[in-house]
């Protein structure tokens, strides 16, 4: 039997995304999203509050970048989520990470994230922000043999929205588009 709870994004796992932005003097904001995903093959969706430094810097630059969080810097993530580049345009500093300008759009590319979009916006929607992904790059150490980015290799981490917790990934448990063959009868 089941308990009825309260309405609520029941969703699990959201991603630890690291959106980075310039402000109009070059300075970089980065800010930790857990309410994104892809809603196309080259499209990301954010679902930012209007007020955040970051929306302020990307309806300026038309840009962002979006880097997916390590474990190893798992500290420096949540730092982004606590902070405001509104309240401390040093921010960023603080963080002691260090950034690049995308070859490919208006924004910061945070060095030690292992996994980057680069992405121009779209356009700001009652519900966030859409976005254009026109650049994608990965440390060559987070490739595996092929060439296709290694989530563990990589050491992601997950965000659990219901006790707020940040997770490594566990073990592999499946091979999608293969698992479910042996029910096609
Ligand atoms: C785990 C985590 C997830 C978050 N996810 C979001 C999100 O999806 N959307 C959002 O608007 N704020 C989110 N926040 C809050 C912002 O990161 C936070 O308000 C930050 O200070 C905004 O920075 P900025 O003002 O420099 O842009 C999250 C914070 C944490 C710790």
């Amino acid at each position: 039997m089941k308990k009825e709870l309260r309405v609520m994004p029941a969703v699990f796992p959201m991603p630890v995304l690291m959106v980075g932005t310039y402000d109009e003097d070059g300075t970089v904001d980065v800010m930790n999203a857990a309410w994104g995903q892809i809603c196309g093959m080259d499209k990301i969706t954010l679902c930012l509050t209007e007020s955040h430094k970051t929306v302020k810097n990307l309806k300026k630059t038309g840009a962002f970048t979006v880097a997916l969080a390590d474990a190893a810097h798992l500290k420096e993530a949540d730092f982004f989520g606590i902070a405001s580049g509104n309240d401390d345009p040093e921010k960023f500093k603080k963080s002691g990470l260090t950034a690049v300008k995308s070859g490919k759009v208006n924004a910061p590319v945070i060095t030690e994230f292992p996994v980057v979009m680069e992405c121009e916006l779209i356009e700001l929607t009652p519900y966030g922000v859409v976005g254009k992904i026109v650049g994608v790059a990965a440390d060559e150490a987070v490739l595996d043999e092929t060439g296709k980015i290694d989530v563990e290799k990589a050491g992601i981490i997950l965000f659990d929205q219901f006790k707020a917790g940040y997770y490594i990934i566990g073990e592999k448990v499946g091979q999608a588009w293969n698992a479910g063959k042996e029910l096609m009868k």
